[in-house]
């Protein structure tokens, strides 16, 4: 994290805070000031003014979906509502919400209390990625001292107030982020996609209304609630608001986690992370994750908030900016990330089943330098075939062959130069 955090008590030590500790940072101003002065309406129109949209990728407004839990709480009548804290970060580059959860327990504890409170969840469940062990035990022991102090339990800060959180330890699987994998996971189910409608807010765990909100976007809310929303708005470059954990990795010569204002450029983010390695030049970089479309040198300067990365051609994603440098070979770098979700498929459809080991292998003989013009030809087949909407149940399928399409648009001469039987560009 920058050493200057800007949403108040981000620090740059990765050693979990006790609760006093925190509370000497100002740790629980936020959730005060939300249990004894606001409605839980307020509360949601504090965030909405605010601008908060979600961080786990999808970049959904956070409000709107408070307010889908309220309205399908209401219909489901008495009984159980669900907060589940997606803390399952599994998005290749992506590592933002492990230090969040790892130096921050407390921050994001009060923050999903907040969050409760204000869309009427009963129970706050943390599905931590099965490898954060840290991150879990970091997060149970601060929930522990928050319930013998009285921030967590019965009738929280004298306000009446009820809520019970635990941590579940996901089994493992990238798949099990997607929010109604997640779900069935937390049932004891395997964790595959269920249809949407109905909507987790309508009909969720064990079939109640449940809101699934991603570990940094809760971490955000407290300070919200402490400064106002005129504040959050005011940390960003655009008319996004707030700030963004960004996680830069790759062929930089510093690869680290930065919160800066939303909208921060690549070429800023790059410069704090003391530029390409080695001096070697840009080649590309994909701004939001393995699943997002690489951008180039003139795309540097582009904002990296959620509109303008799109008008770019490519997707904020989770924040996570994957670098390659002059050297790394975009084919090996796109051949790597489809292995990965090739491996990850749930096995429910048959495109990504079949088609990404398919297309993995594919990937592999063209930059061992063994391909064909054929194989290029059918890997543009198959995008395009695909559509984009990878006719697929889920998202997985979509996100994997996004980097293909990307490549295969910008680097057409670098896919064709290997027909000859050598990368142009060198390894990655
Ligand atoms: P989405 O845009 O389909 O839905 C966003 C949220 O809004 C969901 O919680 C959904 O339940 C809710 N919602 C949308 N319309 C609604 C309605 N009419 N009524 C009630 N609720 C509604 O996106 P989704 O499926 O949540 O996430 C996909 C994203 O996840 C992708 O953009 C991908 O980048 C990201 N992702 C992140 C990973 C990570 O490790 N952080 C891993 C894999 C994917």
């Amino acid at each position: 994290m920058s050493d200057k955090p800007l949403t108040g008590r981000a620090t740059a030590d990765r050693q979990p805070h006790s609760l006093a500790a925190w509370r000497r940072l100002g740790g629980g101003a936020g959730l005060a000031l939300a249990l004894k002065r606001h409605s839980p309406e307020a509360i949601i129109a504090l965030i909405e003014a605010a601008g908060l949209r979600g961080r786990g990728g999808a970049g959904f407004p956070t409000a709107n979906k408070w307010r889908f839990m309220r309205a399908g709480a209401e219909k489901a009548g008495p009984g159980a509502c669900y907060l589940c804290v997606n803390g399952d970060e599994t998005e290749p580059g992506s590592f933002k919400d492990r230090l969040l959860m790892e130096a921050l327990p407390q921050q994001l504890i009060e923050g999903a209390t907040i969050a409760a409170y204000a869309m009427g969840a009963t129970e706050v469940i943390i599905l931590v990625r099965d490898e954060y062990r840290a991150a879990a035990a970091a997060l149970s022991r601060a929930i522990v001292e928050a319930e013998q102090t009285g921030l967590l339990g019965r009738d929280i800060l004298g306000s009446g107030f009820d809520l019970t959180m635990r941590v579940h330890a996901s089994a493992g699987r990238y798949i099990v982020g997607e929010e109604t994998a997640l779900i069935a996971a937390l049932e004891g189910e395997r964790p595959v996609p269920r249809h949407r409608p109905p909507y987790p807010a309508v009909s969720g765990l064990w079939g109640r209304p449940t809101t699934v909100n991603n570990v940094e976007t809760l971490s955000a809310v407290p300070s919200i609630v402490e400064h106002g929303a005129e504040w959050y708005q005011g940390l960003s470059h655009t008319n996004e608001g707030g700030t963004k954990l960004y996680g830069v990795s790759g062929c930089v010569a510093r690869p680290q986690l930065i919160e800066a204002p939303m909208g921060t450029t690549a070429r800023e983010l790059f410069d704090l992370c003391g530029g390409i390695r080695q001096g070697r030049a840009l080649f590309a970089f994909q701004p939001g994750g393995g699943a997002t479309a690489f951008l180039e040198t003139a795309e540097l300067d582009v904002p990296l908030d959620f509109a303008h990365t799109k008008r770019a051609g490519s997707s904020l994603g989770t924040g996570a900016l994957i670098v390659l440098d002059d050297h790394a070979c975009p084919v090996a770098a796109i051949g790597r990330h489809m292995r990965f979700y090739a491996r990850e498929s749930c096995g429910l459809c048959t495109p990504c089943r079949d088609g990404l080991p398919w297309v993995a292998k594919l990937l592999d003989t063209i930059e061992a330098g063994k391909g064909t013009r054929g194989d290029i030809d059918l890997l543009h087949q198959h995008v395009a075939l695909s559509g984009p909407s990878g006719r697929s149940y889920c998202d997985l399928n979509t996100g994997a062959l996004t980097p293909l399409r990307s490549g295969l648009e910008r680097f057409g001469d670098i896919f064709a130069a290997h027909l000859q039987g050598s990368c142009p560009v060198g390894r990655a």
